[in-house]
C-alpha cells in the first residue's frame, strides 16, 4: 500500500473562527484532505499554558470542532481530534524534552512575546514547543501547514527529531513547514493589523457573523488614512480587494482593479460589492454549522481520537522502547 505523506496542523481553541483564520489556514487544510493522510488536531493542552477559563475552554473546543467541520474538514477524509484525548502526546512531549536543547527553548520568540502579556508565566509556557514537536512527530508527519509566526517552533520541531535520532538510532522524519501563500486579511477598523479576536469586536469578522453585522462591519471599514504614494493602495483599501478577490468572480474584481486605475473607484460600491460576496461566500458555511449538533461532533471527535490514539500508541511505545523504558517487564 503506497502511503500519502503525512500532514498534522494543531489549532488552539480560541472560540470561533473568523474570516482570517478561514482564508489564511482553514481553507488550506480542506484542500489538504485530499492529498495527504491528514490529522488536525484542536490542541487544549496548549491553551492551559496561559491562564484560561475551564468552562470557556469547554466550550470554544467544541465551537472549534463545529466551525472546522462547517468549513468543509470531513472525517472520512482526515482525522479530527481534540489532543487531550490522545494522552500519547503529552508523555512523548516529556521524552522529547530530554533531547531539547534550553537554550533552544529561550531563544523562541513567541514564549517572549507571549511571557511579556502574562503576569505569571508558567513553566507550561515555555515547554509549549516541546508538546508541539511531540504533536507533529508522534504522527511521524513529514508536512506541517502553518503561518510565518510558527516556522520557528518547526525548525524546533526538526532539531529534536535530528537530537532524537542522533542518540537513539533513526526514527522521527524531520517535519517541515507547508508554507502556501496565506492571505493576510487585516482588521476592518484597523488594517494596519493582521484580524485577531484579540483585539476587540470591531476588528474581527467571524465566520458565523450575522449577515447585517458583516455589512456593518464592511461598510464602517477604514479606508483612506492619509496620503500614500502614488499608485500604492491603502492598507484599508487593500484589504477590501483581498477580500474581493478571495469572494467574488474574477471579472467582477477586475472592474473594480480596472476603476482603482483610472482614478475612477468610489469605496460605497466596491465596500457593498465586498459585503455581498464575502456573505455569499459564507453561506454554505453558515448552513453546515446549523445543521450540527453538540452530540453528532462528540460523536466525531471520539472517533477521531481513537484513530489518531492507534497510531500515537505505536509511535510511543518505539520511542519508550529506544530510550530504555519500555517493556521493561516481560
Ligand atoms: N502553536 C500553534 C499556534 O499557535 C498551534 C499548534 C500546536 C500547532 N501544535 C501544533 C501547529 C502542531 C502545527 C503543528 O498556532
Amino acid at each position: 500500500m503506497a502511503s500519502k505523506p503525512v500532514v498534522l496542523s494543531g489549532i488552539q481553541p480560541t472560540g470561533t473562527l473568523h474570516i482570517g483564520n478561514y482564508f489564511g489556514a482553514v481553507k488550506n487544510y480542506v484542500a489538504l484532505q485530499d492529498q495527504y493522510e491528514c490529522f488536525y488536531s484542536i490542541v487544549d493542552y496548549h491553551a492551559i499554558t496561559v491562564e484560561h477559563d475551564p468552562q470557556e475552554l469547554r466550550r470554544n473546543t467544541i465551537a472549534m470542532a463545529m466551525d472546522l467541520l462547517a468549513c468543509g474538514l470531513d472525517p472520512k477524509k482526515c482525522v479530527l481530534f481534540v489532543q487531550s484525548q490522545v494522552p500519547e502526546h503529552t508523555e512523548l512531549a516529556w521524552i522529547l524534552s530530554a533531547v531539547t536543547s534550553y537554550g533552544d527553548l529561550q531563544r523562541m520568540t513567541q514564549f517572549k512575546e507571549k511571557g511579556e502579556m502574562q503576569e505569571f508565566v508558567s513553566c507550561g509556557l515555555f515547554t509549549y514547543p516541546v508538546l508541539q514537536a511531540a504533536d507533529i512527530l508522534i504522527y511521524k508527519a513529514s508536512k506541517v501547514p502553518v503561518g510565518e509566526d510558527q516556522l520557528q517552533h518547526i525548525e524546533l520541531a526538526r532539531r529534536i527529531a535530528r537530537r532524537f535520532n542522533s542518540r537513539f538510532g533513526e526514527m522521527f522524519p524531520e517535519p517541515e513547514a507547508l508554507l502556501t501563500e496565506a492571505p493576510r486579511v487585516m482588521s476592518p477598523a484597523d488594517p494596519t493589523r493582521k484580524m485577531s479576536k484579540s483585539l476587540g469586536p470591531k476588528h474581527y469578522i467571524a465566520l458565523t457573523e450575522p449577515e447585517k453585522s458583516i455589512r456593518e462591519k464592511i461598510k464602517t471599514a477604514v479606508t483612506d488614512v492619509g496620503p500614500r504614494p502614488e499608485g500604492e493602495k491603502s492598507p484599508g483599501v487593500a484589504n477590501l480587494f483581498l477580500l474581493l478577490k478571495l469572494t467574488a468572480p474574477r471579472e467582477i474584481y477586475e472592474q473594480f482593479e480596472a476603476d482603482y486605475a483610472k482614478g475612477t473607484l468610489k469605496y460605497e460600491p466596491l465596500k457593498r460589492t465586498v459585503a455581498e460576496y464575502l456573505i455569499k461566500t459564507l453561506e454554505p458555511i453558515r448552513a453546515r454549522r446549523a445543521q450540527l449538533n453538540e452530540s453528532e461532533v462528540r460523536e466525531i471527535l471520539h472517533e477521531g481520537a481513537t484513530r489518531a490514539r492507534a497510531v500515537a500508541r505505536k509511535t510511543l511505545e518505539e520511542a519508550r522502547e529506544r530510550i530504555g523504558v519500555g517493556k521493561l517487564i516481560a
